[in-house]
């Protein structure tokens, strides 16, 4: 059995490997050249934990292939998933180009009975599009079915989470055509939903607005313990005891960020908006996220000696979450917009992730060592949580800064031992 993936994004990769790792023949296709040359080269186009020796062993062992030829890709494959990125217009709908490109070569080039699995993340009814544009470019009727399934994989996680699924979903009409793609996925044990394409893409949303609003919940609650004295890690970690809450995603920082959170809670509330209907919880849970790093920084600012003004500040973390060098809607670099904006002096670190061009032309510097980060530092923000981070031995580090002061917008560094070591720690909800 052979399958064709279209679009090699983060999506379509680890689809990829996932499926050659199950034992099935992949292709992967993509439109852009130098990606399909840097596939071929057994290297990814962005950091992946674990990731790229998987895909050089499936590549020296011909699971895998990469080519840049729609034509004969999508001649040669009955079965073709959907892949490509659907980036957030201004409007915060989601942008179907890619979506739209492939279904129409699919529907030129096609040779058999196909079945097209839409896994990237799109509004409710874009499977009848898809179909529509296939079935426009088609010279003679050939029968086809469009199936949605969604992904639910993390970034930093990703090939563990698509072998080891909690679930998989499925929306089609044709019962058929469900059972042909769950076929695929026989050697994978968890529960399994067969329903409708709309409530399949549903699903899908839903999962990431819950999750979404789960940490602006404990964000703002994490404003009001700040006022009050309470620490939001012991608020956390109580209300997760119980079963019908949930200890996971109720970390408190300074908001979530990557490419899927606030693309999907946009297109959401997009497709509310559209139906003239509102939701007003994930309408505020993207607002509490929007304001959260300015939240942060207010009340941090309050306790350094002349606010941030000319103060020199190391940034810790600059990809949206550990594992990743995604900087995709990261807060880190809203927190370093913000502090040039009150003129602080930013040196960052990263362990993967670079810094984006435009804030080396503001002089914001990214330094190679965590040490030389905080050299003369005034002030040290945490904005991910790699494990690194963690693992700094603070004392030794004291005569390196200027200024004593650790803000950590992950809540992630042991701030009893950062006091006892002679520094001010503020985290976020704990003072
Ligand atoms: C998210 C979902 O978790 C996946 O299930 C989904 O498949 C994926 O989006 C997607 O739609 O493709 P991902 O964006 O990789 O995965 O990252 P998460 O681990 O969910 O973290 C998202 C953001 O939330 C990060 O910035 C993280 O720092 C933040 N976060 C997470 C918190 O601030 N607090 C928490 O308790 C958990």
């Amino acid at each position: 059995m052979s399958i064709l993936i279209m679009g090699t994004g983060y999506v379509g990769i680890t689809t990829a490997i996932m499926f050659a790792e199950l034992g099935i023949q992949v292709t992967g296709f993509d439109s852009n050249a130098a990606k399909i040359a840097l596939l071929n080269q057994s290297h990814l186009p962005f950091y992946e934990r674990g990731m790229e020796p998987l895909l050089q062993r499936h590549l020296q062992e011909q699971t895998i292939r990469f080519v840049q030829d729609e034509q004969a890709a999508i001649e040669e494959h009955a079965i073709i998933f959907l892949c490509v990125g659907t980036p957030s217009n201004s409007d915060g709908s989601a942008n179907l180009f890619a979506i739209q490109q492939a279904s129409e070569w699919i529907g030129k080039y096609m040779r058999e009975q196909t079945l097209v699995v839409i896994k990237s993340t799109v509004p409710v009814g874009v499977d009848e599009r898809v179909s529509e544009w296939i079935a426009s470019k088609q010279t003679r009727p050939i029968p086809f079915d469009v199936v949605v399934n969604p992904e639910f994989l993390r970034e930093g996680s990703a090939v563990a989470d698509a072998l080891a699924p909690d679930r998989i979903v499925v929306g089609s009409d044709s019962e058929e055509a469900a059972q042909r793609l769950l076929s695929l996925y026989e050697k994978l044990d968890c529960p399994i939903i067969v329903t409708n394409p709309k409530a399949a893409i549903m699903i899908k949303y839903a999962s990431n607005a819950f999750l979404a609003t789960k940490i602006s919940f404990i964000n703002e609650l994490a404003r009001l313990c700040d006022g009050l004295e309470i620490d939001i890690s012991e608020i956390a970690y109580g209300i997760g005891l119980d079963p019908r809450i949930g200890a996971m995603f109720l970390k408190a920082g300074i908001g979530y960020g990557g490419s899927c959170f606030p693309k999907d809670v946009d297109a959401l509330l997009h497709t509310a908006n559209s139906n003239r209907k509102s939701l007003t919880i994930i309408e505020h849970a993207a607002k509490v996220n929007r304001t959260q790093p300015l939240y942060a920084l207010d009340v941090w600012e309050k306790v350094m000696p002349s606010a941030f003004k000319k103060a020199t500040v190391a940034v810790l973390g600059l990809s949206f979450k550990p594992h990743t060098d995604d900087l995709r809607e990261a807060p880190s670099l809203v927190v370093i917009s913000e502090l040039l904006s009150r003129q602080a002096k930013v040196r960052v670190h990263d362990p993967i992730a670079v810094l984006p061009v435009h804030f080396r032309a503001l002089g914001v510097q990214q330094a190679d060592t965590i040490g030389e980060t905080l050299q003369g530092a005034d002030a040290v923000i945490l904005c991910t949580e790699w494990p690194e981070y963690r693992e700094i031995d603070w004392l030794p580090m004291k005569p390196l800064l200027n200024g004593h002061i650790v803000f950590d917008g992950r809540n992630a560094l042991d701030g009893r031992s950062l006091i006892q070591s002679g520094y001010d720690y503020y985290g976020i909800g704990s003072h």
